[in-house]
């Protein structure tokens, strides 16, 4: 057996790879971005966008470790429906505040402004004295705005860069979209050198657009794929032979690349699998055979239960009719056409859907799952029961 402690791969979400394959050009982007902000020049906010699993919330962490890695004050905050974004970010800034060395004047303001906002938002507590007249107008794109200048004079005092990532920005409520878009709009039109880098999945460009209409063309997206078959293959050779000389069976990597059509996430899943099946080095295509197997029962059961679970009867019939068109997306009509109904009877439940974050709508009139493959899943889990 290979040894199962030594499996090198990060199946799950939002956990580091052991290596970071085919995204070559955004992290050279992102050292370009932050080697600006550390020369003070502004530049404009990076949108991350991708089906899940693709790798967005790995590329934001890759983000935060390289500008920490070169002494930077890095802040992360996840959006959630119920609210909370804006805590969280006022916290991590508070921490990363109280860590900086030197320009102790501009901290302490800056704290101040921390605390300002604070009361603004509510439900945090900031251990500073919040600065009367900044940061405590009451109008939340306002005091951002106030607050990330405060912190641009703490890190251009110290030539170090800003660097703000937020993650599943399609579930931000609108009014905290709408500060979040406008304060980052104006801190680039007024060249405060911040590093900005969101992430959502497919259609939350469209969605900040209709919060605020100039968040069309605010935004650099990064449009994230599945990696090409060289970035694919290096994700699951490498890491094999960096921990202790493990190699694979070409086909064995093949299978591996076909299984998951090259999404991060089911690479590492089939490739620690298929570790977990391995006798002995080199992987075979056996191992694959066996490990691809046991880890698509394993997520049809994870994933598709945890996501059908809170769906109402209504919805679940829905998820079921589109797994049974296939993969990729299909026509919402044809979905309606399975379920016998006219498709205006489904809108309700394909918009709760896409609210959820289980479907989106790549064209007019169209849907898919936001999980590639999950129409197989589905078909199996349902199946099953
Ligand atoms: N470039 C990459 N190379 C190798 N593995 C990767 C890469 N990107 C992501 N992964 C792996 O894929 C999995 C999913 O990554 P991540 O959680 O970042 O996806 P995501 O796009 O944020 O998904 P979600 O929309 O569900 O939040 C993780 O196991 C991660 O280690
Ligand atoms: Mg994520």
């Amino acid at each position: 057996m290979l040894d199962p402690a030594a499996n090198p791969y990060a199946p799950g979400a939002g956990v580091r790879p052991p290596l970071l394959a085919g995204r070559d050009r955004e992290l050279a982007e992102l050292d370009r971005l932050i080697k600006r902000a550390r020369l003070g020049y502004a530049d404009r906010p990076r949108l991350a966008v991708g089906v899940r699993g693709v790798g967005k919330t790995v590329l934001l962490l890759a983000a935060r470790d390289r500008a920490q890695r070169g002494g930077a004050i890095g802040v992360h905050a996840q959006a959630r429906r119920e609210g909370g974004f804006l805590r969280a970010l006022l916290r991590d800034l508070e921490l990363e505040l109280r860590r900086v060395r030197g320009a102790r004047g501009q901290v302490q303001r800056a704290l101040g402004v921390v605390a300002s906002v604070a009361v603004t938002v509510g439900g945090v507590k900031v251990s500073a004295t919040p600065r009367s007249g900044v940061g405590d107008s009451g109008d939340l794109a306002v005091d951002l705005l106030e607050l990330f200048r405060a912190v641009a004079q703490v890190a251009v005092a110290n030539q170090q860069p800003f660097v703000l990532t937020a993650d599943e920005l399609q579930e931000l409520p609108d009014a905290e979209m709408s500060a979040l878009l406008v304060a980052l709009q104006r801190s680039s039109g007024e060249g405060l050198p911040l590093v900005a880098v969101a992430a959502g999945l497919p259609g939350v460009h469209a969605q900040a657009a209709s919060v605020e209409s100039f968040a069309e063309r605010m935004f650099v997206v990064w449009q994230l794929g599945p990696l090409d078959d060289r970035a694919a293959r290096r994700a699951v050779v490498e890491p094999a032979h960096d921990a202790g000389g493990v190699e694979w069976e070409p086909a064995a990597v093949r299978r591996v690349l076909d299984a998951s059509a090259g999404y991060p996430f089911y690479l590492q899943h089939f490739a620690a699998a298929a570790w977990d099946a391995a006798v002995d080095t080199p992987i075979r295509e056996h191992d694959v055979r066996v490990g691809v197997e046991r880890g698509e029962r394993e997520l049809a059961d994870s994933l598709v239960s945890a996501r059908l679970e809170r769906l109402s009867e209504r919805e679940r019939r829905y998820v079921r009719a589109l797994a049974d068109l296939g993969p990729g997306e299909q026509p919402s009509g044809a979905v309606a056409r399975a379920l016998g109904v006219d498709t205006s009877q489904v809108g309700s439940a394909r918009q709760r859907l896409i609210s959820a974050g289980i479907l989106y709508s790549p064209a007019y009139g169209r849907v898919a799952f936001t999980l590639p493959m999950f129409d197989r899943y589905v078909r199996e889990f349902l199946d099953a029961i």
